[in-house]
C-alpha cells in the first residue's frame, strides 16, 4: 500500500516505465529493489512502537518491495493511491467491497469479466447489495438507471470478450452528479493506452496478471484510488488484511520496465491478425476496437492511445453444424497457439467464449465466438497457424 510521492514527470512513457517506483540510491545503487521478506518489523525502543514512529510497521502495511510497485503504479495511473490484491479478480471484488454496504445498488456493466457477475450475484446478493447490468453502449443515458441508492457505476472497456468501448466521460459525469463512485477495469489498455482517471473514473483496476507481469507466471490485481476516494480504499484494504507478495510485487516491478515494448508488439501483431481475420469469408465479424469497421471504434480513437492485443472474431458454420462442434475443430487445428485462459503474456492463446450469462447484450447469433490473445510471436507465424486451423475447421 503507498502513497504518491509527487516527483513530476514529463518523460515519455517507456521512460517512465524504466524509472518508475524505485530509486537505486535508496538501496545502495542496486538497480533493482530488494525482495523483502517479512512479516514482523522492529523497532528501536518502546517509545517509536507505542507511536508507530517509523515507515514500517508490519508487512501487512507493506514492504519496500510492494512500495516500490505500489509507486510505480501510482506514478503510471496519476493516483493519490494504490493497493496491491492477489488477483485481478480480487480487484474488482475489494473494490466493490470498499465502497459498497447493504442496501446500495450498483450498475455494472453487462460485459463485464465474468468472475465478476458471479461475485455480485452470490456474494453481493448475500450482503443486501443489488447489482444491475446496464448496457456498454449507454453513455449518458445510465441516467436513466440511477436511483436514490446507487452507489457505484463499475466499467470495463473494451468489455470481456466482445470488447465494447464506453463512454467513459459521459458516464463519470453523470455518477458524479449522483455522488456514486466510478470504477474501471483497464487491464486490456493499461494506463499506458488509456489512463482512467484522467477521464473521470475515481478507481482504477488492473489484472497485473496480465500485461504488467507479461509472462503467465504471476496472479495479482492493483487497485488505485483518486484523492477523494483513496482513504476508503485504504482502510478497507487495512480491514481485509490483504496484501502482495514480495515476490509477486518485485516480478510485476520487472515485468513493467518492458511493458510498453511488449504492448507494442501486442498490438502491432493483432492488428495485423485483425485485418487478415477481417478479409476472410470464413469470419462473420472480428471484435477488436482498433478496426474502423468495430462499432466502438470512434470513441476508441478519441480516448486511447493504443489497443491491447486480445481480440475476437464470429466464426462462420454456413448452418451446417453446431457452433461448438465447428469451434472445436478449429481450436483443435492450431499448434502455436495455446488453449488456456487468461492473457498478457508472451504466447498466443485461444478460446471459446461462452456468453450464456449476459443479461442486456445477445450473443453473436452467426456462429461460435473464439478468441485470441496475439503474443510476441512473429506475427506471419500466428497467421500461418490460424489459416491452417481453418482449414481443419473446414474440413470433414
Ligand atoms: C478484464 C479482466 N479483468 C480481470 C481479470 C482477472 O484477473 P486474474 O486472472 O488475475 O484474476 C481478467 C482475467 O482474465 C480479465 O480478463
Amino acid at each position: 500500500m503507498s502513497e504518491i510521492n509527487d516527483r513530476p514527470n514529463a518523460n515519455g512513457p517507456n521512460t517512465q516505465l524504466v524509472r518508475a517506483g524505485y530509486d537505486p540510491f535508496d538501496y545502495h545503487g542496486f538497480i533493482n529493489p530488494p525482495t523483502v521478506h517479512a512479516s514482523t518489523v522492529l523497532f528501536p525502543d518502546a517509545q517509536t512502537m507505542a507511536r508507530h514512529g517509523q515507515k514500517y510497521t508490519y508487512a501487512t502495511r507493506g514492504t519496500p518491495t510492494t512500495d516500490a510497485l505500489c509507486n510505480a503504479i501510482n506514478e503510471l495511473e496519476g493516483a493519490a493511491g494504490t493497493i496491491l490484491v492477489p488477483s485481478g479478480l480480487a480487484a474488482v471484488t475489494i473494490a466493490f467491497l470498499a465502497y459498497l454496504s447493504p442496501g446500495d445498488h450498483a450498475l455494472v456493466v453487462d460485459s463485464v469479466y465474468g468472475n465478476v457477475r458471479h461475485f455480485c450475484d452470490t456474494m453481493l446478493a448475500r450482503f443486501g447489495i443489488e447489482a444491475e447490468y446496464y448496457d456498454p453502449a449507454i453513455g449518458a443515458d445510465i441516467e436513466t438507471l440511477f436511483r436514490g441508492n446507487t452507489r457505484l457505476v463499475h466499467t470495463e472497456a473494451p468489455g470481456s470478450n466482445t470488447f465494447e468501448i464506453q463512454d467513459i466521460p459521459a458516464i463519470a459525469e453523470v455518477a458524479h452528479r449522483h455522488d456514486a463512485v466510478v470504477t474501471m477495469d483497464n487491464t486490456w489498455a493499461t494506463p499506458l493506452y488509456f489512463k482512467p482517471l484522467d477521464f473521470g473514473v475515481d478507481v482504477s483496476i488492473q489484472a497485473s496478471t496480465k500485461y504488467p507481469a507479461g509472462h503467465a507466471d504471476v496472479l495479482m490485481g492493483t487497485i488505485s484510488a483518486n484523492a477523494k476516494h483513496w482513504r476508503q480504499l485504504k482502510h478497507a484494504n487495512g480491514a481485509l488484511g490483504l496484501c502482495g507478495t514480495p515476490d509477486d510485487a518485485y516480478q510485476v516491478l520487472r515485468g513493467l520496465r518492458t511493458m510498453g515494448i511488449r504492448l507494442e508488439r501486442h498490438q502491432a501483431n493483432a492488428l495485423a491478425v485483425a485485418r487478415w481475420l477481417e478479409q476472410r469469408c470464413d469470419v462473420v465479424r472480428v471484435l477488436f476496437p482498433a478496426l474502423e469497421s468495430f462499432p466502438g471504434h470512434e470513441i476508441w480513437k478519441r480516448d486511447f492511445k493504443g489497443a491491447g492485443g486480445v481480440l475476437s472474431f464470429v466464426l462462420a458454420t454456413d448452418g451446417r453444424e453446431d457452433f461448438s462442434l465447428r469451434a472445436q475443430k478449429f481450436l483443435d487445428g492450431l499448434s502455436l497457439f495455446g488453449l488456456g485462459y487468461s492473457w498478457g503474456g508472451y504466447q498466443s492463446l485461444a478460446l471459446v467464449v461462452d456468453l450464456g450469462d449476459r443479461r442486456v447484450l445477445r450473443p453473436p447469433q452467426e456462429g461460435p465466438l473464439v478468441r485470441l490473445q496475439i503474443g510476441l510471436e512473429d506475427v506471419g507465424d500466428l497467421i500461418a497457424d490460424l489459416d491452417r486451423a481453418f482449414a481443419a475447421s473446414a474440413a470433414a
